[in-house]
């Protein structure tokens, strides 16, 4: 019909009134094949107790891959489609703001690159993704190895002492010391130290964890700010994280003026290869102000995100001994004991494919919010203009009509198809997809790729004997309820065997 209409369009005027006539038509054809959304109805009860994410999934089977979810007068638009995935994430991405996550998140991030939309995110994408460019994530290979050997020495203490160790706490505090350095050069050296500075990060980040889970919107009330101590300690927690930040850039800035380094687009400076001395060497107009949100902005995103990722990942290798022993197996050959080069990552394949694995299971954040700026159509449905949507990215990474045994934790699927491929087809989005991909994908998986194969070189983890069940929680990542308490113990070195021919994973073998 389309076809039809622009050629009667071009044939004189009896030509465009039949065209106006056939547009008429197609608009009411059209109107007539909308389909009613279907409707969930929403149990507060039946949500208590449990992550949000998880009666999403049972309604996703009743119901389809975009259904709406009313709460009272509260709508939300659950997707779990990978096609109407990719028409929101990226064929129509201009269609849709960060909604009610900008909303949430302001106080913390301001207008940094997770809740900025239009013009200001364009901005701030095209100054910031270039300081990631490889030369950078190279250079940050040296510090993943660095940090993880501070966690090796500590779990080596623990390990000889016979003490259990709470893994989840740990990976966190590895991987602040990590975005600390890689984004503006700071050492937070939070794997021994614990207040200050350390304790306000994390003051700052559950109040954004709460807020984004929270049903009653209490920051909102004046008076609480004033009078709740909790909302006190956060205000000061947030004061002294913002004073930090900006003295890093005061100081920043007067190093970049003294320096005469010709800035390329690779441009690296040695002893302070952080994105923040990149941002500043650009020349890049920008305020304080705005710099520090986007500073803020990648200390969160880069930080608790990782952390998750290792957290279920040894989780789920102590419940698949196979699989770790596998993985010991090519760390063994590949690595030896020194931390990982750029050509023993490439090696890591399997690896890689279990750390590909772990967060097709648990991925972080397990729900991606938009708000549509103006109508549009989810496959058969109409979408009006404010509706709020959650994607599923739990949904999709566990949809039966997609992966083959969706609960299993089976690394080997990743054989058949790469990373990559899954994520086209918008059925794998561990880093989301579209023009708001995570910036940090590269650095974040060479960053765990690292620290989980210079853990599972030296150590064996289980979980430790009496141990409270590791149960799911929800925050912007999934965490565990109660830490994820495990026994390590020193592995007897096994030989190191060089490396000539890299197996394929499918050549390993099983036993
Ligand atoms: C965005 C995941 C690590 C910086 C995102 C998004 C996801 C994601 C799913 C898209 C959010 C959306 O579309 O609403 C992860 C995971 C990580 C990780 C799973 C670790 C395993 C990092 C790191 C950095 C980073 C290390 C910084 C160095 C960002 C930024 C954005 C983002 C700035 C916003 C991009 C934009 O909106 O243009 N991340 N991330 N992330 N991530 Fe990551």
């Amino acid at each position: 019909l389309v076809g039809l209409r622009k050629v009667l369009a071009n044939a004189g005027p009896p030509g465009r009134f039949l065209s106006l006539a056939l547009a008429n038509l197609e608009r009411r054809m059209n109107q007539a094949s909308l389909m009613t959304m279907p409707v969930a109805k929403g149990d507060a009860r039946k949500i208590v107790g449990q992550p949000f994410f998880v009666p999403l999934y049972t309604l996703f089977k009743t119901y389809g891959g975009v259904f709406r979810l009313s709460f009272g007068p509260k709508n939300f638009i659950i997707v779990s489609d990978p096609d109407v995935t990719k028409r929101i994430l990226k064929d129509n991405a201009k269609g849709y703001s960060k909604g009610i996550l900008a909303e949430i998140l302001e106080f913390v991030m301001g207008t940094g690159l997770i809740p900025a939309d239009g013009e200001i995110w364009k901005v701030r994408r095209r100054a910031i993704v270039p300081s990631l460019h490889m030369k950078y994530v190279m250079a940050m290979l040296g510090l993943f190895g660095e940090c993880t050997q501070r966690l090796c020495d500590k779990l080596h203490v623990a390990a000889s002492n016979g003490d259990d160790v709470e893994m989840e706490s740990l990976y966190s505090r590895l991987t602040l010391d990590v975005i600390g350095k890689a984004v503006f050069n700071y050492d937070f050296d939070s794997l021994s130290n614990d207040t200050g500075i350390v304790e306000a990060v994390y003051v700052t980040l559950r109040e954004a964890e709460d807020r984004s889970v929270g049903i009653v919107p209490y920051w909102k009330i004046p008076i609480l700010a004033a009078i709740d101590p909790r909302q006190q300690r956060v205000a000061k927690a947030l004061k002294l994280v913002n004073e930090t930040l900006d003295s890093l850039i005061d100081k920043c800035k007067k190093i970049v003026e003294e320096e005469d380094d010709e800035f390329t687009e690779d441009y690296i400076n040695e002893r302070d290869p952080s994105i923040l001395h990149f941002l500043l060497a650009s020349g890049d107009e920008v305020t304080s102000k705005q710099l520090r949100d986007d500073l803020m902005t990648m200390l969160i995103a880069g930080h608790e995100t990782s952390a998750a990722v290792l957290t279920w990942t040894t989780y789920l290798l102590s419940l698949n001994p196979p699989v770790t022993a596998k993985l010991q197996r090519e760390v063994d050959t590949v690595l030896g004991d020194r931390a990982p080069s750029i050509d023993d990552i490439k090696k890591l394949r399997y690896t890689t494919a279990i750390i590909n694995e772990s967060m097709r299971l648990y991925p972080q954040p397990p729900v991606l919010i938009r708000r549509a700026l103006e109508d549009d159509m989810l496959g058969q449905y109409l979408l009006r203009k404010g509706e709020d949507i959650f994607i599923s990215v739990w949904n999709l990474h566990r949809s039966p009509d997609l992966w083959e045994d969706p609960d299993a934790f089976r690394p080997e699927r990743w054989d058949t198809f790469s990373a990559a491929e899954a994520s086209q087809a918008f059925r794998f989005i561990p880093f989301g997809g579209g023009p708001r991909k995570c910036v940090g994908d590269v650095f974040a998986t060479f960053e765990v790729v690292t620290a989980l194969a210079m853990l599972a070189r030296r150590f064996d983890f289980q979980i430790a004997a009496g141990a409270p069940p590791v149960l799911m929680t929800t925050g912007a990542t999934i965490h565990t309820t109660n830490g994820l308490h495990m026994t390590v113990t020193q592995r007897t070195r096994a030989p190191v065997i060089p490396m000539t021919d890299i197996p394929s994973l499918t050549t390993v073998d099983e036993n």
